[in-house]
Formats: structure tokens, sequence, C-alpha cells
């Protein structure tokens, strides 16, 4: 039975609201065979209605519940009394997106019981689940913040008064192996500076955002400008030319720094595949998308990527795959703040050995 003879003898006011419907729904056959799914169901899914027409649901089951959850589930739906269930389940597209959706299932018969089955209705929560991930985030982020400006006033005065003493004896002695420790303990002092400096870029309040209306395309050109002798050093082509001109509400400083740090994660991207291929060309791009009211700024690199568990923790802070004293594993985590207080959010597609993309969203202005 295809979809239109589905509906072919009901009315054509049913069909309509049906089809129009932003929520996705899927009706099967008593035998759990699928009869119909409107457009939204098609679009969330990324199957096609002939495709999927008298298949089972269980094409989009993720495998993330138990056969109890399942049983738990059609006990509801089959007991007389019920005929339904609601509950959150992940489900998978054909391309593999896990897409948490909160489910409704009512069991339906016509009147004369020509035909009995299933009416599924399925909201996705997906962005609702990012923006929830994306406020504990920065909770997390606040309460590090707090706890790092009071160590830093604890650890910074007498941080200061060894790197003095330290930086004044090496004046005085002549003894040149003493001399390098010193100068170690300078090093060193210096490194715990930068780092609770980093820690303090966190909680920094957000009163110095001056939003206004600013080019993606002006940012990226000029961050670009004092990079690239690094980019001609490390021999990585750049390549701006699906960046536009969109306009976005935006603090310029702040996007300096964002881009910034994607740029130099990026380059030690590259950096980590020439190790083992000195001959791999690597390819820096900027491209902008316009997504309703906000504007995307795509940066891709074809560095090493990131491994799917790696992909979890990314924005965590302290998380670092670099050497130790190589990289603090803040740099994520304070641009994720700062987009986030410009009202707009990140995410991140990346492949192991195959480089990624940091999507950054940001109001249209
Ligand atoms: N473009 C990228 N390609 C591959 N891995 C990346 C990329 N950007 C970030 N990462 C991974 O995310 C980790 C965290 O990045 P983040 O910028 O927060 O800290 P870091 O770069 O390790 O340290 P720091 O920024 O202090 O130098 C990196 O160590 C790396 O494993
Ligand atoms: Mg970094």
């Amino acid at each position: 039975m295809s979809q239109k003879d589905f509906f072919g003898h009901k009315s054509t006011i049913f069909y309509q609201v049906v089809k129009d419907l932003n929520e996705a729904v899927m009706i099967t056959d008593k035998n759990s065979k699928l009869v119909y799914v409107n457009p939204a169901w098609e679009k969330i899914y990324e199957y096609s209605i002939d495709e999927i027409l008298g298949k089972s649901p269980k094409v989009i089951s993720s495998g993330f519940h138990d056969e109890k959850f399942y049983s738990e589930m059609w006990n509801s739906i089959l007991d007389p009394n019920k005929r339904y269930w609601q509950g959150e389940v992940i489900n998978k597209s054909k391309t593999g997106k896990l897409i948490p959706v909160l489910l409704s299932i009512s069991y339906f018969c016509e009147p004369n019981e020509e035909f009995e089955g299933f009416i599924g209705i399925a909201l996705n929560l997906t962005e609702s689940k990012q923006l929830q991930a994306q406020v504990l985030h920065q909770d997390r982020l606040a309460s590090i913040g707090m706890f790092a400006s009071g160590l830093a006033h604890e650890i910074g005065t007498p941080l200061g008064v060894i790197r003095g003493r330290a930086e004044l004896l090496s004046i005085y002695v002549q003894d040149e192996t003493t001399k390098n420790t010193l100068q170690i303990i300078i090093t060193q002092i210096d490194r715990i500076s930068k780092l609770i400096e980093s820690l303090l870029k966190i909680t920094r309040s957000s009163s110095d955002l001056n939003l206004k209306s600013i080019s993606y395309k002006d940012v990226v050109l000029e961050v670009c400008s004092f990079i690239e002798r690094d980019l001609k050093k490390n021999d990585i082509t750049l390549d701006v030319k699906d960046l536009l001109d969109e306009k976005v509400m935006a603090d310029y400083n702040r996007c300096e720094q964002i881009i910034l740090n994607f740029v130099t994660n990026a380059i030690y991207a590259i950096n980590v595949v020439k190790k083992s291929n000195p001959k791999h060309q690597g390819v820096l791009k900027f491209s902008t998308k316009v997504n309703l009211n906000q504007v995307e700024l795509i940066v891709s690199d074809n560095g090493c990527g990131i491994s799917k568990e790696n992909l979890k923790k990314l924005f965590q802070p302290f998380f670092t795959t670099k050497e130790v004293g190589e990289g603090t594993g803040l740099g994520l985590a304070i641009v994720s703040k700062l987009i986030y207080e410009m009202h707009g959010s990140v995410r991140v597609e990346s492949e192991e050995n195959m480089g990624s993309s940091f999507i950054i969203s940001l109001p249209k202005a």
C-alpha cells in the first residue's frame, strides 16, 4: 500500500494536517510494517518514503535501549486500558546520526475494524538536549572560574615573590649550573602564571562585551593576516573562497580570539599528520552558511581529526591530547564560554584521520 493509498479514501484535510505537521509521524499496520511516514519524519530520519514503506520501524532503532525497555513500551501500548506509551527514545537516522526524541505511540482501530495499527509521533529533542548540555557546561565553567579566581589570588602573590627572588639570585650567582637552575624555576613559574591567567579568562565577566554588527569575513581575513607567516612556514593552504560577507551580532575582539584558537588547533592537528606523512598538504578552510536567523562560520582542517571518544570531552576544561606542558586544554573551554555569552553556539564534526570542522553559530545582524 502506498502512503497516498493509505489515506486514499480518508479525509483530505486529515491527510494535509498530518503531512504538514512539524513533528515526525509514522503509521504502521498491526504487524508493525510502516504504511505511512510524513515529510517531517523523512527529514529527521533521512529515509525517503519509498524506501521505508513496508519496513519495520526497527530500522531507526539505535541499539541504545534494552529489551526490557521495549517490552514495557509494548505492554503499555497493548494494554486495553491504556493503548498508549510516551517516553524519550534515542533513534538513529539513515546516516547514523543519533536523534533523541519524545515519542508517543497510540494504538488505533477503524470503527469497522477494517484497519488497525499504531501511530507514532516523534518530537525531535536534539536542539533542547544540546541547549541543556551547553547550560550544564557553562555552569561547570562558572564553578571552575570561581575556584580559579580564589586560587589566583592565593597563589599569585607567593609566586610573584618566588619569581622575584629567583631573578635576583640569578644576577648574583656566577656559577652557570645554578644560573640555569634558577632560569628553570622562572620558566616554570611563568607556566603556572599562564595557566592561572587562562583559568581567569573563564571567570571574567561578560560586562566588557561589545555586541555590534560585524562581518565574519573581516575578522577571518584579519586573523589570517596575523598568521600568514605561520601558515607559510607550515606549508598550509588557506581557502576562503566560500567565505561570504554575512553580518552577525558579535564582539569583534572576542571573535578574533575565538578564530585564533581554532586556527592554532587546526595548525597543530595538521602538523600531527605531517609528522608521519611529511608530504601531507595541509588545508585550512573558512566558509559561511546562513541558517534561518543564525550565520554559521565553519573552520575546517584536514588534520588528524578527533576520535569519537574524544569528541565527547572536547569542550571540557583541561582536556588535551598534547604532551604535558604543551597545552592547557583550556582553549576550547574558553572559546565555548565566549561564544555562549554572545548568544551563539559551537559544535564540531570530525572524523579520525580525515580532519575536523568547528561550526560557530551566531545571531544574524
Ligand atoms: N582542529 C582540531 N583537530 C584535531 N583535534 C583537535 C582540534 N581542535 C582541538 N582538538 C583536540 O581538542 C583538544 C583540546 O583543545 P583545546 O584547544 O581546548 O586545548 P589544547 O589545544 O590541547 O591546549 P591549548 O589550547 O591550551 O594549547 C586538543 O588537545 C586536541 O586533542
Ligand atoms: Mg588549543
